[in-house]
């Protein structure tokens, strides 16, 4: 009896299976489960932050096949079977950082440093999306869904800047694992 009751109450759960960073990586999830949470807690990648959880902030944005999402806004179940890239798979395999978030140094884009993951997401996917930008405005438009708390914008958009100018003289993709030399290793 007390087996049927729990059947009855317990959420059922999914397995989930994703390529993350390049590599697969599976749980077993309630169909609830924030891909936010799932990340951070299920397979312990807690470089994306999680700040307002209701789509505000940016903090938490990663890239869903390529693409800028808020993680915080997204059910584990829905992207069974896609391709996710977290602020974890820029850097190249020795540590070097990828030219955004070399930028983001350079430039003094960050303070605490809560919100910068969520930067450097939303800017790999807008500059593979717009490898020519250099207007201050459209960068400042582009970036707008990102809210840094303590340390400004300027810096940021200068970042974004650098990034931009660096990744053209390099055509390196800002989606992939930075590889030192310029290239990505795809
Ligand atoms: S935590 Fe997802 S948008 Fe703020
Ligand atoms: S660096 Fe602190 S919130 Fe942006």
């Amino acid at each position: 009896m007390t087996s049927e009751l729990t059947s009855l109450t317990a959420p059922q759960r999914h397995q989930v299976t994703v390529t993350v960073n390049g590599l697969p990586r599976s749980a077993e999830v309630a169909p609830r489960r924030l891909l936010s949470d799932f990340l951070r807690h299920d397979l312990r990648l807690t470089g994306t932050h999680v700040g307002c959880e209701h789509g505000v902030c940016g903090a938490c944005t990663i890239l869903l096949d390529g693409k800028p999402i808020r993680s915080c806004l997204t059910f584990a179940v829905a992207v069974d079977g896609r391709d996710i890239t977290t602020v974890e798979g820029l850097a190249a395999e020795d540590g070097t950082l990828h030219p955004v978030q070399q930028a983001f140094q350079d430039h003094h884009g960050l303070q605490c440093g809560f919100c910068t993951p969520g930067f450097v997401m939303s800017a790999c996917g807008y500059l593979a999306e717009h490898p020519d930008a250099q207007d201050d405005d459209e960068i400042r438009e582009e970036m707008a869904g990102n809210l840094c708390r303590c340390t400004g914008y300027a810096g940021i958009l200068g970042a974004v800047k650098q990034a931009a100018e660096v990744l053209r003289e390099t055509g390196a993709d800002p989606r992939d694992r930075h590889r030192p030399g310029g290239a990505t290793l795809g």
